[in-house]
């Protein structure tokens, strides 16, 4: 079996209609062991749980993402806390701010309060988006208090100490191989490694050397040879601990 966790994917994404499951099944015949797909509205979160009966190495985290927010979005939390009961769910995700576009913040808090509740009530750990809203995500962990994971961590260092001190992990992905990234290594060494897990957020965020290019799990070897450059260890390390991190989050066992 692999070592390599992925704790956030989109392999739903039409990037991999050419070759999905031949994609797939040679990465989970490969180094990948989990690959956590992310719903980011009920079709994207239905294609998870879909895709959690195909293959064993894939969960689903069900939710809806701050970008696809609607008028319809108070009725869709009604199919996506149906959906959270599936087998094979392990998270609410992806769930969390986007301040980069232009969508109304109220919107988007209230729906990401209640997925937050959503996944209190379910004792389910949910997975954060927080595109430049690290203040209001901030006073959101502080006031609910969810377990879980702030993915493509982008915040300051303070804030990563702040978000472990919460109870929170840290996703880190391609972005901290970027040669602009200095305030994510620094991110990184800032927090124990046993608050750190790996992602992709496939398609996107291909590490180096693979910038720009479609990403997968594979990748995920570079994040972690960047990991262990900045904590001073081998990859095999940081792939072992990640990954016995990953499982504890999300409450699964391989
Ligand atoms: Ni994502």
């Amino acid at each position: 079996m692999g070592d390599i966790f992925d704790t956030h994917s989109h392999y739903n994404d039409s990037a991999f209609d050419s070759d999905r499951d031949e994609l797939l099944s040679s990465l989970f015949d490969g180094a990948l062991c989990v690959a956590v797909n992310q719903g980011t509205d009920i079709p994207s979160s239905e294609w998870g749980i879909e895709y959690s009966r195909k293959y064993k190495g894939m969960y689903a985290a069900v939710g809806l993402h701050p970008e696809c927010l609607s008028k319809n979005s108070f009725d869709d939390l009604e199919i996506i806390k149906k959906l959270a009961l599936s087998p094979k769910v392990v998270a609410i995700g992806e769930i969390g701010l986007d301040y980069y576009y232009d969508i109304p913040r109220d919107l988007q808090k209230e729906i990401f309060i209640r997925q937050l509740e959503l996944a209190a009530e379910l004792s389910l750990p949910v997975n954060i988006h927080d595109r430049e809203a690290h203040g209001d995500t901030l006073d959101i962990l502080r006031r609910y208090r969810p377990k879980g994971i702030l993915h493509c961590f982008s915040g300051s260092a303070e804030m990563a100490v702040e978000a472990v001190r919460l109870g929170m992990y840290l996703g880190f992905g391609g972005v901290v191989t970027f040669r602009n990234a200095r305030k994510t290594v620094e991110a990184a060494r800032a927090v124990p490694l046993e608050n750190i897990v790996l992602e992709t957020d496939c398609p996107y965020l291909s590490p180096e050397p693979n910038r720009g290019k479609r990403n997968d799990s594979s990748n995920i070897i570079f994040t972690a040879q960047k990991l262990a450059e900045i904590k001073g260890l081998s990859t095999e390390e940081i792939l072992k601990v990640t990954k016995s991190n990953s499982e504890r989050v999300y409450n699964v066992s391989i």
